[in-house]
């Protein structure tokens, strides 16, 4: 164990390195950065033993040292169930409702939250679609931190909002949608100073996602050979496709799995482009009943594009129809409830299952709780 957590901040663009710090972006280029640690050799797996299932589990590969105090509410093990679906391969869903807050951002909170508290911050923020806030609230007190929470007003679903009230963070409702939150919040610690961002272009919190990755490797003995995901800022498909890569760096799998970006399609500014970089261009005013995706500027972008495009993948679009059919598919015939924003990466699967063959994980991104007005929408569509 000696030494682990070792690590340096590179930049995605002009590759500027820099010493562990609390930095959001290169003070070079303007560039997102990755986090790069140092990888252990093969026999990790063998070493992990009986430790517990979740994100602290693959302390070895996380950008924490061995004297810092975690800040963690017991994230990541999640459930990865297969679902009897007709089609040449085999069907599984990761089921992130399952973490404290219901959500994947759990994962990269816990690690978030302990590197502000290691860098000596007492205040923490975010602007968020709702599950990043109700989970940077939960962390923020399990750890002794202010949370400040920048949410588009009227935008977020009732249980997210509920959750961020109850751990006690201070809200802030910004007019207009989640862009607009993200540039107040950004302006506010900005001028603040003394306020630690946690959105996910702070690279610290990528980390802790990135550990969906080993989980479903060992879960499922070995890489798949797809992986859905919802896409809103783009930050989780590039911190599981990280997942991904470190593995085959450690030499466990020989290839990441084809990952597959999926997005409503009132909200895809990156399943409109893809394959053609050039022809991105942000979506102005973003609209799609799964609010938690209602994002028109992702600020990952750069790199899921990165991470779709070298593994083969793709970015498609689910029209909101299609992701509420997929969302009531699963709850009637699985069993399984989750929310709008996480149904979209089965509903992608239902428009490209002639495609596809050998294991198959959805990603399935927060719980059906979170957000129980969605069933007037039920109804409206005629779905029920
Ligand atoms: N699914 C759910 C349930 C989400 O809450 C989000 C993002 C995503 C998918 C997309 O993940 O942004 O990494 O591409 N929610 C953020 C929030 C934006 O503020 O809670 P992403």
């Amino acid at each position: 164990m000696e030494g682990i957590g070792r690590h340096t901040l590179k930049c995605i663009e002009c590759g500027s390195v820099y010493e562990p710090a609390p930095l959001i972006k290169c003070s070079e280029c303007g560039g997102l950065l990755d986090i790069i640690v140092e990888l252990p050799d093969r026999g990790l797996f063998s070493r992990l033993g009986l430790r517990e299932m979740g994100v602290w589990r693959y302390r070895e590969v996380l950008p924490v040292g061995d004297g810092a105090k975690v800040v963690s509410l017991g994230e990541g093990g999640t459930r990865l169930l297969k679902l009897e679906e007709e089609f040449t391969g085999e069907l599984f869903i990761k089921l992130e409702g399952d973490n404290p807050t219901g959500s994947f951002k759990d994962r990269g909170m816990t690690v978030g939250v302990t590197k502000a508290v290691e860098f000596g911050y007492r205040k923490v923020a975010c602007a968020s679609t709702g599950n990043t806030s109700a989970s940077l609230a939960a962390y923020a007190a399990r750890g002794g931190l202010e949370a400040y929470v920048f949410i588009p007003k009227g935008g977020i679903a009732r249980g997210k909002l509920f959750q961020a009230l109850a751990y006690g963070a201070n809200i802030v409702e910004v007019e207009g949608g989640f862009d607009d939150a993200l540039e107040r919040v950004l302006k506010y610690v900005e001028v603040e100073g003394d306020v630690l961002l946690l959105n996910s272009f702070n690279p610290y919190r990528l980390e802790g996602q990135k550990t969906l990755a080993y989980e479903v490797y060992e879960q499922l003995g070995g890489a798949p050979d797809y992986v859905f995901v919802p896409v809103g800022n783009a930050g989780n498909i590039s911190a599981i496709y990280k997942g991904f890569r470190e593995l085959r760096d450690i030499g466990l799998i020989d290839s990441a799995p084809i990952m597959v970006g999926v997005q409503a399609s009132g909200a895809a500014p990156l399943a409109n482009a893809f394959p053609h970089i050039e022809r991105f261009s942000p979506v102005d005013e973003p609209r799609t009943l799964a609010s938690a995706i209602r994002i028109g500027k992702p600020v990952n972008w750069r790199k899921a594009w990165r991470a779709v495009e070298s593994s083969g993948g793709f970015f498609t679009s689910v029209e909101d129809a299609e992701i509420l059919r997929a969302q009531m598919r699963l709850a009637r015939k699985y069993g399984i409830l989750v929310e709008p924003a996480s149904a979209a990466s089965y509903a992608g699967f239902l428009k490209h299952l002639d495609e596809l063959d050998g294991r198959v994980v959805l990603v399935a991104t927060g719980h059906g709780l979170k957000d129980p007005d969605v069933i007037n929408h039920w109804s409206n569509l005629g779905i029920i």
